[in-house]
């Protein structure tokens, strides 16, 4: 018994670090509560990407959008009432997806341990999961504990998410809000290894960057012609195109071999290289295993935001909505 305690605390040292909220979360928090929820989340999830490979983006995003505004309390899983615009509905919530697949998991947990698994614990591991179906591993440390939150306001997914028309100096700025360092904002921009955007998101850089027609100076000429094929115009808000056009489904560094070649496609990618130490960070990141690595500390950072422990909040029965 004594003996129990003893490790218990001391697994619990080892697995907390010095950062943001994470103490407060623990590795396999349903160990006992509902040993198999993190097995039966890992396998509907891979079943799911199986089907459709552009979900783990999806969720990735979708993590980011959740942890950013309010902590991750799944308040971006919440729709919104005749009286609350929800986060899912501000503007940044653009082509967010994928709330179908969680709401989906959420309902198969609740089958086997109703009112046990929070939404915002689902999310984190689907996300986890989701990366990490092609590597046949887990690509990062997830701890759970976590609990829902009740309230989600549009009007902070405005304030607290950075447009990717932000300089350095607002990226870093809406980082350090969230206890994040810029290396985490260079390891956790490296997320634009997959995914697609809409070319309203950088159509200013490659048509008419300074009011006379010219592209983005700062932005690679050959790179600039070819998104010029891809979308139809300066006012195009229904075409996307893959973040990293070699490999925008596989989970990888290029997104640093591509900003280095001045191929970031925001202007919040490219804000990395005016910044002198981030870009030597980026420089890093240009070999996988470094970048792996980096990406699983800042990913768990990312995820400890803000977060509901203990008896704050509630197991929601359905993520979509309060109890
Ligand atoms: C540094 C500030 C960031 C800005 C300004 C930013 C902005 C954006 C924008 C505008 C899009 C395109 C959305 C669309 O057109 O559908 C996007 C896509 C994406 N972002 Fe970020 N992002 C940032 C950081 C992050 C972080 C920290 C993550 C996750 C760790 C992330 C993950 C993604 C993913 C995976 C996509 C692709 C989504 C898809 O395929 O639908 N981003 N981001
Ligand atoms: C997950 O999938 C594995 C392999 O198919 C299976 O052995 C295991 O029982 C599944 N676990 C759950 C909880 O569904
Ligand atoms: C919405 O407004 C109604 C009537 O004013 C109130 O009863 C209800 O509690 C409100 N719902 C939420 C979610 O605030
Ligand atoms: C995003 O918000 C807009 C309103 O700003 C809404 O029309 C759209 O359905 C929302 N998208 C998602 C995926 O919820
Ligand atoms: C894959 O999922 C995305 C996001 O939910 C959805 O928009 C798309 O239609 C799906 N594709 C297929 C083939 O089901
Ligand atoms: C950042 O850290 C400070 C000090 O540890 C803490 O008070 C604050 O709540 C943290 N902020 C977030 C968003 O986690
Ligand atoms: C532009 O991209 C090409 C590869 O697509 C690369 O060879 C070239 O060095 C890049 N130019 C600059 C200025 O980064």
């Amino acid at each position: 018994m004594n003996l129990f305690i003893v490790m218990t605390v001391l697994v619990l040292g080892f697995v907390g670090d010095c950062y943001g909220d994470d103490e407060l979360l623990e590795n396999h928090f349903y160990r006992h509560s509902c040993p198999a929820a993190e097995d039966l989340i890992q396998n509907l999830t891979c079943q799911f990407v199986a089907a459709n490979a552009s979900l783990p983006a999806k969720f990735l995003r979708m993590h980011f959008h959740d942890c950013f505004v309010r902590g991750c309390e799944a308040s971006i899983l919440l729709d919104s009432t005749a009286n609350n615009t929800a986060e899912k509905d501000a503007f940044p919530n653009l082509s967010l997806a994928g709330f179908d697949v969680i709401e989906a998991i959420k309902t198969e947990i609740e089958k086997i341990c109703p009112g046990i698994v929070s939404c915002a614990d689902i999310l984190s591991l689907v996300v986890r999961d989701a990366v990490s179906c092609q590597f046949d591993k887990p690509m990062w440390e997830v701890l759970t504990g976590r609990r829902d939150g009740v309230v989600s306001l549009a009007s902070e997914a405005l304030n607290d998410l950075p447009s990717p028309f932000s300089n350095f100096a607002t990226l870093q700025q809406a980082f350090a809000g969230k206890n994040l360092s810029s290396e985490d904002l260079v390891v956790l921009s490296g997320a634009h290894t997959i995914g697609v955007a809409n070319c309203q998101f950088f159509s200013n850089r490659i048509y008419n960057f300074d009011g006379n027609g010219n592209p983005d100076p700062s932005l690679n000429a050959t790179y600039a012609t070819f998104l010029r094929t891809q979308c139809k115009g300066p006012s195009d808000t229904t075409t996307t195109v893959p973040m990293d056009g070699g490999s925008g489904l596989t989970f990888d560094n290029h997104y640093y071999t591509m900003l280095k070649e001045n191929e970031g496609l925001f202007q919040s990618d490219a804000a990395i290289l005016t910044d002198h130490s981030a870009r030597e960070y980026a420089d890093k990141m240009t070999t996988n295993e470094v970048f792996f690595t980096k990406f699983a500390n800042s990913v768990k950072r990312m995820a400890a935001i803000g977060v509901l422990t203990g008896s704050s909040g509630e197991i929601r029965k359905k993520c979509s909505a309060i109890n």
